[in-house]
């Protein structure tokens, strides 16, 4: 699949099959996410790349359908630096991308995981000084969503806002 149609087929996916996913595979997909831009090239993230379901069974309070992810990627960012949140987001949507691109179904969980932050930073022995930007379940989809888009034509302007 081209970078495009990856882009293109990514949905939020919150159903997984429960099927394992090769650790080859998770390593290309954080590996995508350590490839983003990066403000002042900083590269501020961390990646906890959780399987256990022990642990995803703790962090799965933030949305129980991550029960049957085959992994959650936690995303660890250092706050002192200028553009972590745009860094990590940056990562963050090249590992969904990549999943995709592998065939398997992610979710960029932040609404649901931002109120646990301290929670999962513990769980996961985050140190004290970093913030927990996101949880990224990954897993074999069960189906893939639709989700409308708005048309190209109402986003697109030619030189100046208001020229289509
Ligand atoms: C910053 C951000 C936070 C999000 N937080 C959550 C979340 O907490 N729970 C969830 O189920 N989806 C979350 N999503 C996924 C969005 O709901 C989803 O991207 C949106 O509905 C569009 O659907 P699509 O991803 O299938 O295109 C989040 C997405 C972004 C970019």
């Amino acid at each position: 699949m081209d970078a495009l149609q990856a882009i293109r087929q990514r949905r939020s996916v919150r159903e997984f099959t429960g099927k394992a996913i090769p650790k080859a595979d998770i390593e290309k997909i954080v590996d995508a996410g350590r490839w983003a831009a990066s403000g002042y090239n900083r590269q501020p993230w961390d990646f906890i790349v959780v399987t256990e379901q022990e642990a995803i069974d703790k962090l799965k309070v933030a949305a129980q359908w991550m029960d049957k992810a085959a992994a959650i990627i936690a995303v660890a960012l250092d706050p002192t630096t200028k553009f972590w949140l745009e860094d990590g987001s940056a990562a963050v949507e090249n590992m969904l991308i990549a999943a995709t691109a592998l065939g398997y179904g992610s979710c960029w969980l932040e609404g649901y995981t931002q109120p646990r932050e301290e929670e999962f930073k513990q769980l996961l022995g985050v140190p004290e000084g970093k913030r927990l930007l996101t949880l990224v379940p990954i897993g074999v989809p069960v189906g893939w969503p639709t989700q409308e888009k708005k048309p190209l034509a109402e986003v697109l302007h030619w030189e100046r806002y208001g020229n289509k």
